[in-house]
């Protein structure tokens, strides 16, 4: 078995330990200094009582400023691969007491959600993860998207752009905002 395969699927609590540790410092209080979760889910453009679907939720680091932004009326699915991931976000969202979240499993590349189910597909500090294509999650995320949806793209990784997301699937770019990529469904 790969060091990938040991940590991502979940299976191995030595693989759980360390995936959780490393969930443990991306929802460290020092990286507020550097990444403003609120600014960041503003600039992907969503908007109150609309439909969201967040892949990737980790710790659950953006997953409440998604779900203020989109209010009572909206409604927002964050998901992950990894067992850990759910976990800490489920904990996360009763503690924040958030009443318009669903937490679940799910792969984004392939995920049980029917078409045309969502306003905007957020994919936060996931790309490029190690277990990832770009080209098939954004044809999912396409897929996922209402016409008109936005796919909206925030990564750490100086110099990513998202040419192989506009290859995979009919997205028009629009400007980018305080460094978050987005993609309109045509
Ligand atoms: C680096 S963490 C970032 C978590 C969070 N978005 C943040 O910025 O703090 C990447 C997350 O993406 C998840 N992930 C990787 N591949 C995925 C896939 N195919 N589907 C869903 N989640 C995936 C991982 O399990 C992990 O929790």
């Amino acid at each position: 078995m790969g060091i990938k395969q040991f940590i991502f699927d979940g299976k191995s609590q030595t693989g759980n330990n360390i995936f959780g540790k490393m969930l443990s410092w991306l929802d460290s209080p020092l990286r507020l200094k550097y990444d403003d979760p609120m600014q960041l889910v503003k600039a992907a453009g969503i908007f109150p009582g609309q439909k969201v679907l967040e892949i990737g939720c980790g710790s659950g680091f953006f997953t409440p400023s998604i779900a203020r932004l989109l209010g009572e009326n909206g409604e927002l699915y964050a998901t992950d691969l990894h067992p850990v991931a759910v976990q800490e976000t489920r904990k996360k969202v009763e503690a924040f007491n958030l009443h318009n979240v669903i937490v679940q499993m799910e792969d984004g590349m392939h995920t049980g959600f029917a078409d045309a189910s969502f306003d905007s597909v957020l994919l936060f500090g996931v790309v490029p993860a190690p277990v990832i294509s770009t080209s098939l999650i954004s044809k999912e995320i396409y897929r996922l998207l209402k016409p008109g949806g936005i796919y909206a793209i925030w990564t750490k990784i100086p110099f990513w752009s998202p040419s192989e997301a506009l290859k995979a699937a009919a997205f028009e770019r629009l400007p980018d905002q305080k460094g978050v990529f987005r993609l309109r469904k045509c």
